[in-house]
């Protein structure tokens, strides 16, 4: 397994593991004795690691370590006190949230497919870092929970845009406002969860997934994400143009004129 690209400290600082394997980078959330809650260095680490990631790698797995996924963000941030080491001063302005939005949005990057492993809680932003990946893998024992409008905040770490793809308004906007907890069979049932497997195989189950990715070439699997991506946004006849245009460099003609700005 080769090291990391980042500063080891810089990783530890923020509560992160990076292993980078080859095609597979594996981001894991290791503050487990206070369930891998989120800091604004979690963040803004999570930014660098896409801004680094070797172009080697195409599957981005995002897992954490111990009993829960993510209990969001490190609530010590909201005391006078905040959390040792971290920098509390900055104003919380929308330039200040664009940074932590950061570290979330580089995971739909058509050039990698990211996949959340998520087991026990992920609450607030945990819940939105499961929603920034592409596909979510979940233990049986999985806790979803909106929490951020309890704490009179807004989700604001980009997960209502995939919220909203996956659930709808009416849902997205019930769960959000009761912050009520999603458990494994309603997450599956939503399609918050492409797969539910017992706790105890949810590596495996990732890793299997990981493999059938990595048989699809990568220019291949790279045209299909942003064909996917852009399907809800486009019409019928929008939609069979961006097929073509994907298509035709994969057969081997010319890749398509960039298009006029
Ligand atoms: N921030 C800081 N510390 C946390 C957080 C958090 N978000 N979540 C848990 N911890 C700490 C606890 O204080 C506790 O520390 P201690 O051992 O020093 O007492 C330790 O992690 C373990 O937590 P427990 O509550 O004992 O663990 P349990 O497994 O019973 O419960 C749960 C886990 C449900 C996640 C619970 O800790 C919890 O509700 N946490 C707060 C969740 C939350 O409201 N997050 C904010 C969401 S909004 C947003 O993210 C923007």
């Amino acid at each position: 397994m080769a090291d990391s690209p980042l500063d080891p400290a810089e990783l530890q600082r923020a509560g992160l593991r990076l292993d980078v394997d080859g095609a597979v980078a594996t981001i894991s959330l290791a503050r487990p004795e206070r369930r891998n809650a989120l800091t604004f260095s979690t963040w803004h680490t999570l930014a660098r690691i896409g801004e680094t990631l070797p172009d080697t790698v195409r599957v981005v797995v995002v897992r954490g370590d111990g009993p829960s996924f993510s209990a969001g963000i490190d609530l010590r941030l909201f005391s006078p006190e905040g959390v040792p080491g971290e920098d509390t001063s900055a104003p919380r302005d929308e330039a200040f949230i664009a940074g932590l939005q950061a570290g979330y949005l580089w995971l739909r990057r058509p050039d990698i497919v990211s996949i959340a492993a998520v087991q026990g809680h992920a609450i607030g932003g945990g819940f939105q870092l499961a929603l920034a990946c592409d596909l979510r893998v979940v233990a049986d024992d999985v806790k979803f929970a909106m929490k951020e409008p309890a704490l009179g905040i807004v989700p604001d770490l980009t997960g209502t845009k995939p919220l909203v793809d996956i659930v709808g308004v009416p849902r997205a906007l019930e769960l959000c406002l009761t912050t009520r907890t999603v458990f494994a069979e309603e997450a599956a049932r939503l399609g918050l969860a492409e797969l539910v497997v017992p706790a105890a195989e949810l590596d495996s189950a990732v890793a299997d997934l990981v493999a059938a990715i990595l048989q699809v070439r990568p220019e291949t699997a790279a045209a299909t994400k942003r064909l996917i991506r852009q399907a809800p946004h486009n019409t019928l006849e929008e939609q069979a143009a961006a097929e073509r245009r994907e298509q035709v460099p994969l057969l081997g003609g010319p890749a398509a004129a960039p298009a006029a700005s």
